[in-house]
């Protein structure tokens, strides 16, 4: 199993999910209920269990009483800091009566908690998704978990020559097999970007529907992922012979954004957040339909992958071998930086504590 990084960033849910309804998650093996306060509309994130009786407080009949939780078990009430400010039957509120609070940062879209050292959460390293939240662009969105490791989907999302075979019909064509790749790797920043351009290759129905672009396209894949939660892939068509501007802006070349953000829940079990983003068609709701189906399939088809790879890694005999090739560098980068951030995360830093 991929051990957890605790010391980062990672989204437990998208703001939409977070209001005046109770979300329960489990983010590194720490169940979370998420709410969202009626004085500000900040999000709250606490420790899923009652002190009590360890009652699940995401969980009916638990409510809301303003900012406060009031467990559905025997009352015991909480506060947004997770102190616990009345127990039923007596005055006194027992000192150690609290859950714990994390850290939690809303932005672009995403809540974004923070489950290690709340002493070392600093907001300022939380990788940015723009387009998830900008004028000008229209995403559709959903979350699915996977019954696997999540280093299973962190190689998934990194080498994009599966499109050619589990997602044929969708956004697999021959070439994205076919094209070699580029990658480089930031150790320092644990960013890894692994690029393909595909100068004259078939448009698959996901795009050639989406945009009404017939015939062969020049096409770029170009993967950002930022260990160990955020991957955006910067894609790009045009028809051939026409070069989009680095920013996608050619009126012939079309700019999508898919962003991934990969949140180990618990062991074996990953949410796989994705959404797609684009800024042509703004305001047709039928592309935005055909996008939203299309996608939530073709992560369909990861995920029966994924669940299937992890139940046969589960019966393979002990020091089972893989065998990388060159498609295999963004993913083996990948790995290596989340091994430092794990390493990291266990050491205890100087100067805190
Ligand atoms: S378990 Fe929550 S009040 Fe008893
Ligand atoms: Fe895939």
């Amino acid at each position: 199993m991929t051990a957890f990084a605790r010391n980062q960033w990672y989204v437990a849910a998208y703001s939409h999910e977070v209001g005046r309804e109770l979300l329960g998650r489990t983010v590194l093996g720490e169940p979370l209920v998420l709410y969202r306060t009626e004085e500000d509309g900040a999000p709250v994130v606490l420790h899923d269990r009652c002190v009590h009786r360890r009652y699940p407080l995401s969980e009916a009949p638990t409510r809301l009483d303003g900012d406060r939780i009031v467990c559905g078990y025997h009352g015991f009430t909480y506060d947004t800091t997770g102190a616990c400010v009345y127990v039923p039957g007596q005055k006194r509120v027992p000192r150690t009566a609290r859950v714990a609070s994390y850290p939690v940062v809303e932005r672009d879209s995403l809540v974004w908690v923070w489950i290690g050292d709340p002493e070392l959460a600093d907001a300022g390293t939380i990788p940015r998704a723009r387009h998830l939240d900008s004028p000008g662009w229209v995403t559709v969105r959903g979350m699915e978990p996977v019954d696997c490791d999540y280093g299973l989907l962190v190689d998934n999302l990194l080498d994009l020559s599966h499109e050619t075979y589990l997602h044929g019909g969708y956004i697999g064509t021959p070439e994205v097999a076919e094209t070699p790749i580029t990658t480089e790797v930031d150790e320092g920043a644990g960013i890894v970007r692994v690029s393909r351009r595909m100068d004259d290759a078939e448009c698959p129905p996901f795009y050639a529907r989406s945009t009404g672009v017939r015939g062969r396209i020049t096409r770029w894949q170009d993967i950002e992922y930022h260990a160990p939660c955020l991957y955006l892939l910067h894609s790009r068509i045009a028809p051939v012979g026409v070069e989009p501007g680095p920013d996608g802006s050619d009126p012939n070349g079309f700019h999508t954004e898919i962003t991934y953000a990969i949140t180990p829940s618990a062991g074996g079990r990953v949410y796989d957040f994705w959404a797609v983003s684009r800024d042509w068609a703004t305001d047709d709701a039928e592309v935005s339909a055909f996008l939203r189906d299309s996608n939530h399939t073709v992560v369909m088809q990861d995920v029966t992958a994924l669940n299937l790879l992890q139940r046969s890694l589960g019966t393979e005999r002990a020091g089972y071998r893989e065998l990388s090739i060159n498609i295999d560098t963004g993913g083996l980068a990948a790995r290596r930086i989340l091994a430092r951030l794990v390493e990291e995360g266990d050491k205890p830093v100087e100067g805190v504590r």
